[in-house]
């Protein structure tokens, strides 16, 4: 009880303007340190558990001990030693704990000492997110806070796996409060973040093939909840990593009238948390197309959503019919592994014809498309002469082959004649 109120003095010190001051010095490891030789000794979980704990704690590897964020004095026996006076913090929460995590990571002369890699930038970012604004203007304790998603006494860097915010458990840490509906139930927003997640290409990007430049939560949401620098709203994320789409999609006539209407932009047809694998049924105005959601076959965007839609299937059937009759073709044993290379040419440009889709004009689709169909005639035409060359070397065989039998049924009977 007496260390709690004293908590409070010291607060209440910190809000009326004092700061923590400068970043408390390494221990020298030979100290002594009554605070781990006593707390390790005590018998309530609560009290013990970050002893043990800390060891595995990064910090603890940079050699700081427990007063670089509790304060005090450690080499005092006895209770003494978490007097406020000589600046024994207690339990850091709320602001006190931006304070006291920030008093080394918002000072880029101390962490440069350390990783001059390292961003500095944390609290004020974490600051200017969902979680930051409500903690400072509502005082909300269900936000999350710089030890939700960095367990106190556990701390890792990103890179090791075990780390509460290595990419692979990130969605877990977020969705600990997001999936819990429970947790979440006074706010006005769904719970089915992890869910749909889980069920995108992005999860399966990164989990299944170890693909680390798929996103999760934090990559789209930035890392302490403003979106990442350089892009002002998260619906325009995206581009970040598909650039490509981005720039046809920003010069599109699509980029100025969704903005007008407030879309999401490229969430909008393919979705935030449970993006999927895209397919030409997207496109056109038939069955599953995003387009008809807004356009009417015949009408303005919907003759270009059908015409964009024929010149891909045309490629892909093109593609397809040169592809098998090359096959065919090297099966029998012909060379033709030149003109299957090449054929990939057909394959590329249907890939940027896909896109190009992102302009929203059916030039930039056609465009690829027919320099793609030029590739997949070349490769017919090729394919052709191959299984043409053939047929020439077959009709070739069967000639020769009667005028070998021919001769040695000859030798045979020349032989029977000397014999005889
Ligand atoms: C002689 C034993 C002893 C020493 C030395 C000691 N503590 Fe404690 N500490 C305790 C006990 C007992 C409590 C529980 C007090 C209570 O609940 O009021 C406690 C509570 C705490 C708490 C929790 C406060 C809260 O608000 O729940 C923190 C944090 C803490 N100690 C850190 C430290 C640090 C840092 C040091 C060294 C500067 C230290 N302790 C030295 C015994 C000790
Ligand atoms: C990097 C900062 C940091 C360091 C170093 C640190 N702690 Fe803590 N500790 C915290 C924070 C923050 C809390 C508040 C509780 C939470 O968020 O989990 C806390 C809470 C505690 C509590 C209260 C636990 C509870 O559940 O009520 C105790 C006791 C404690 N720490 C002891 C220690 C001891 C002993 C050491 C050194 C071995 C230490 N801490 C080192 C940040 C730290
Ligand atoms: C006494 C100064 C100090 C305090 C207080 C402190 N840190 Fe650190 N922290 C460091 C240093 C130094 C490193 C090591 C940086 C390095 O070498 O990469 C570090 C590393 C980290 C890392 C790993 C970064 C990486 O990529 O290597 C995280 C995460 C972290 N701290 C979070 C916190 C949080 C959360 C708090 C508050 C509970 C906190 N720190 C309090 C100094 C501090
Ligand atoms: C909502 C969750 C969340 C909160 C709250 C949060 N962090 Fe982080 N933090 C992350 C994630 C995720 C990463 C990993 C980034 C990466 O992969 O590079 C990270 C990385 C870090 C790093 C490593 C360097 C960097 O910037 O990438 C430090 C240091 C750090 N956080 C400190 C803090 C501090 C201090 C606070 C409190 C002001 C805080 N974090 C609050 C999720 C959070
Ligand atoms: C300790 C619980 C907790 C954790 C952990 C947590 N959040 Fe939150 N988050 C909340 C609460 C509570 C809100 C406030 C909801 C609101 O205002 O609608 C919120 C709000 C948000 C919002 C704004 C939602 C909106 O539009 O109002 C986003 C985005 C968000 N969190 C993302 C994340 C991400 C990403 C992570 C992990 C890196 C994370 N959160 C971790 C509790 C948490
Ligand atoms: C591929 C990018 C991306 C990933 C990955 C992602 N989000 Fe989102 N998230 C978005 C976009 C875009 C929005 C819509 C933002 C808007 O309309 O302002 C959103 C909205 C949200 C919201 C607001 C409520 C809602 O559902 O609309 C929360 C909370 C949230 N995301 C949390 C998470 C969590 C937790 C994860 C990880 C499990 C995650 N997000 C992964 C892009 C992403
Ligand atoms: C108006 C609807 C619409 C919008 C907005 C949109 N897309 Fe698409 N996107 C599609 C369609 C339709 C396809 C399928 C093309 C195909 O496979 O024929 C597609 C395909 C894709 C593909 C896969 C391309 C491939 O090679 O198969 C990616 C990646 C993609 N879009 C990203 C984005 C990004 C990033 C944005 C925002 C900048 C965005 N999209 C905006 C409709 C849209
Ligand atoms: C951090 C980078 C990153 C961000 C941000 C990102 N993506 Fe992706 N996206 C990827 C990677 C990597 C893949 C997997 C490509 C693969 O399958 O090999 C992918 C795959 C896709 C696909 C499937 C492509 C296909 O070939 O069918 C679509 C569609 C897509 N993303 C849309 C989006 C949308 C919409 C957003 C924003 C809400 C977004 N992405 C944000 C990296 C990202
Ligand atoms: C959210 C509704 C919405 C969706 C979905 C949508 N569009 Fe549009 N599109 C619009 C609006 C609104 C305009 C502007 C209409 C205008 O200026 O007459 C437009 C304009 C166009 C234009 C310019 C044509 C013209 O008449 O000037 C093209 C081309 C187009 N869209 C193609 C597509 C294609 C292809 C898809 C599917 C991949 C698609 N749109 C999906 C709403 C949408």
């Amino acid at each position: 009880m007496r260390v709690l109120t004293l908590t409070g003095l010291a607060m209440a010190a910190l809000f009326l303007g004092t700061g923590l001051g400068a970043p408390p010095a390494v221990v020298a490891q030979d100290a002594p340190n009554y605070c781990v030789s006593c707390h390790q000794a005590l018998t309530v979980e609560r009290l013990a558990a970050p002893v043990a704990r800390y060891t595995q704690d990064v910090h603890a590897a940079k050699g700081f001990g427990c007063v670089a964020c509790h304060g005090g004095d450690p080499t005092v026996a006895g209770f003494n030693g978490m007097d406020p006076a000589k600046g024994f913090l207690g339990k850091p929460e709320g602001q006190l704990l931006l304070q006291v995590c920030g008093r080394c990571h918002s000072d880029a002369g101390f962490m440069r000492r350390y990783n001059p890699a390292l961003r500095v930038d944390q609290v004020a970012e974490y600051r200017s997110s969902v979680h930051g604004q409500r903690l400072t203007l509502y005082r909300d304790t269900l936000v999350a806070t710089c030890t939700n998603c960095h367990p106190a006494h556990a701390i890792r860097p990103p890179s090791d796996p075990q780390s509460s915010v290595h990419p692979l458990n990130v969605a877990r840490t977020c969705s600990v409060c997001h999936a819990d509906s429970t947790h979440m139930a006074g706010y006005q927003i769904p719970t089915n973040q992890l869910e749909r997640y889980e069920q995108s290409v992005h999860w399966a990007a990164l989990s299944e093939r170890g693909d680390q430049s798929a996103p999760t939560c934090n990559d789209c949401h930035g890392n302490h909840g403003a979106a990442p620098p350089g892009v002002d709203w998260v619906g325009n994320v995206c581009g970040q990593c598909h650039s490509v789409m981005a720039d046809y999609f920003a010069a599109s006539p699509h980029s100025a009238v969704f903005t007008r209407l407030g879309v999401p932009g490229c969430a909008l047809c393919h979705g935030n948390h449970q993006v999927q694998a895209a397919s030409d049924t997207l496109l056109g105005v038939g069955e599953g197309s995003v387009c008809s959601r807004c356009h009417v076959e015949g009408v303005g965007g919907g003759i270009v959503a059908a015409a964009m839609r024929a010149r891909v299937d045309s490629l892909r059937a093109a593609y397809g019919f040169a592809d098998s009759l090359l096959q065919r073709a090297e099966r029998a044993g012909m060379e033709v592994s030149q003109a299957r290379f090449d054929l990939s040419g057909a394959q590329t440009a249907l890939v940027q014809a896909q896109a190009a889709i992102h302009a929203f004009e059916l030039d930039s689709v056609a465009h690829h498309a027919d320099e793609g169909l030029q590739v997949a005639a070349a490769a017919v035409e090729r394919g052709h002469g191959a299984l043409g060359e053939l047929r020439f070397r077959r009709v070739g065989l069967t000639v020769s082959t009667g005028l070998i039998l021919l001769l040695i049924i000859g030798v045979i009977l020349k032989i029977r004649q000397i014999e005889a």
